[in-house]
């Protein structure tokens, strides 16, 4: 019988992982551990999207606390979901998106999944949709657009598309860009849509707007995907703040994917509350896609988080509680708004160059200052104020304590750069 010689190389092979690549950690969450790291009493956190009350600490939303309180008192369990998630949550997440008129209409047509977060919606959204159509479809982003919308559809295969959204010359959405993109898109494209509170410009269009950008999307047969992460935060109402992806399902009757996160309006940040809906043409095509939905989501996680759904839904049912969390955005987004002007006035008042006034125009959790990498990284090695790279703060992180100290500090900056 022949012997087999062991060469070296078979011996010891080469590590299985030899071509992985390092990428540099995510920015964000990069910033935050930069800040947490830093010992300086006087620093200050601007960068990622986390809402902090007037002594600048996490808030427990007194209408989480209740529906916690509830939950105890009924006894925690700690069983699985269903596959599709918790039934009352996710009937009361597509409710509060579409308002219990439009939801009560179109309940039959609609196919829906809790999700982890909006993250998980999105990238949910995304397998559902890439399962539907070969080839695939292009995916339209506006640019900027929040830091993680591309890698979500660009690792599931998806050729993303970024176009003008923002004027950087007049600081404001650039509308006959948008429009020129959609008119020239592909018909079945997808287009994402920030519901509201764009991130991280600010800008979202008018009502006005968002009807000749529906025209021209059902003109096209493009894909409506709206990101609403941030409902509640521009107007304190949800139901002025659900305009656009009501009008696209209700007034266009378009099918159109909605993808939700609790993560800001519940502060329920890192108990992943999300859910993933699609409005459809017809109950065939919503019970079909569900169970399709429901196979994706078992072969990714399984059955989502129970935790913070059984909050959400707590809330979400009740009418008491329900109240109390309208209440609470208007305490979160009435304080975004009085922090807005306040850094505002201050920015006057140091004489910091510029102009300021997208500052008060812009919406929802972030200002975009237009600041250059230059003086953005100053700010955070001498004066400690962190905000993303591209300038976008967020709002929340400034209160009557430190606001005065930010602006000067930008104030200061741009005098020496
Ligand atoms: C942000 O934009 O800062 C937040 O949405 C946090 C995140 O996950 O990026």
């Amino acid at each position: 019988m022949a012997t087999q010689t062991i060469t070296a190389t078979e011996a010891k092979p080469a590590s299985f992982f030899a071509t992985a690549p390092y990428i540099p950690p995510d920015a964000i969450f990069a910033l935050t551990a930069e800040y947490n790291a830093d010992s300086c009493p006087q620093k200050v956190n601007l960068g990622q999207g986390t809402y902090r009350d007037e002594n600048g600490q996490p808030w427990v939303l007194p209408s989480v606390q209740k529906a916690r309180d509830t939950l105890l008192s009924q006894g925690l369990y700690h069983e699985y979901l269903p596959i599709l998630g918790l039934e009352s949550f996710r009937n009361e997440a597509a409710k509060v998106a579409l308002g219990a008129e439009l939801y009560g209409k179109q309940r039959a047509k609609l196919a829906i999944c809790q999700s982890l977060s909006g993250t998980g919606a999105l990238h949910l959204a995304g397998l559902l949709l890439r399962s539907c159509r070969s080839p695939l479809p292009r995916v339209y982003v506006p640019s900027p657009t929040w830091s993680n919308h591309i890698q979500v559809f660009s690792s599931l295969g998806f050729q993303c598309e970024s176009f003008k959204y923002y004027d950087e010359q007049k600081k404001t959405l650039d509308i006959e860009s948008y429009l020129a993109t959609l008119r020239a898109a592909e018909p079945g494209s997808i287009v994402i849509l920030h519901a509201c509170a764009h991130n991280p410009t600010g800008c979202d269009p008018s009502r006005e707007q968002w009807k000749q950008i529906g025209a021209i999307m059902k003109e096209r047969s493009l894909f409506p995907l709206f990101d609403a992460a941030y409902l509640g935060f521009n107007s304190g109402s949800v139901d002025d703040d659900a305009f656009a992806m009501r009008y696209v399902v209700d007034e266009l009757q378009m099918e159109a994917g909605v993808c939700m996160s609790f993560a800001k309006n519940m502060g329920l940040y890192g108990e992943r509350v999300g859910c993933l809906f699609f409005a459809t043409g017809s109950e065939k095509t919503a019970k079909n896609t569900q169970s399709v939905l429901e196979m994706l989501q078992r072969s990714e996680v399984s059955n989502p988080p129970a935790y913070g759904a059984r909050i959400a839904s707590a809330i979400l049912s009740s009418d008491d509680l329900r109240d109390m969390w309208y209440a609470d955005l208007t305490t979160m987004s009435g304080r975004i708004r009085s922090m807005r002007r306040a850094l505002y006035d201050a920015l006057i008042k140091y004489g910091a160059h510029g102009s300021w006034e997208p500052l008060i125009r812009q919406s929802g959790m972030f200002g975009f200052l237009g600041l250059s990498p230059y003086v953005v990284n100053k700010l955070k090695e001498k004066y400690h104020v962190y905000m993303a790279s591209n300038s976008r703060i967020s709002i929340a992180g400034l209160n009557p304590s430190n606001v005065d100290y930010v602006a000067r500090s930008i104030a200061e900056c741009l005098d020496e750069s």
